[in-house]
């Protein structure tokens, strides 16, 4: 069974999540998420709308996403890869170059990010759109 691994927030859900969630499961057979805890969001000074659990739940719930697990720290991914025994780790361009250090572990591949959508802008729309 080929496992495929990604990370990321997944806040506020738009399909550019999806197409990265369905490509990703596309390359393998099993898709696992490492989920950024909320308290790993605050250590990159990010807030997420939807706590870990509330996001947990609404991945689950993706036909594409078969086991979500938390991301506490920048440094777990080498551990992660190895316990789960995946054989690539797909992620957004945005990132990319970023992870080539994990090449030693298993496949690197970054993926065009889907233009003109993200949760930022999601959150800002809401902000200038709907008045608190
Ligand atoms: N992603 C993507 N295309 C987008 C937005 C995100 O392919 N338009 C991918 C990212 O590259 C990453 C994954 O989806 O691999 C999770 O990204 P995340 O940072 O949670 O989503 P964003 O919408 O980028 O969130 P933010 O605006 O808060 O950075």
């Amino acid at each position: 069974m080929k496992k495929i691994i990604t990370y990321g927030t997944f806040d506020l859900l738009h399909y550019g999540h999806i197409n990265l969630l369905q490509r990703a499961k596309a390359m393998g057979d099993y898709l696992l998420v490492g989920l950024s805890s909320d308290e790993f969001n605050a250590l990159k000074h990010k807030q997420s709308y939807y706590s870990y659990n509330e996001r947990k739940t609404i991945l689950e719930a993706i036909k594409y996403v078969d086991e979500v697990f938390p991301e506490n720290t920048w440094e777990q991914k080498p551990d992660d890869i190895q316990k789960y025994k995946a054989d690539v780790l797909v992620m957004g361009d945005d990132w990319k170059g970023k992870f080539d250090n994990l090449k030693k572990y298993c496949q690197v591949i970054y993926v065009p990010r889907t233009p003109l959508v993200s949760t930022t802008k999601c959150k800002e729309y809401l902000r200038a759109f709907i008045p608190r």
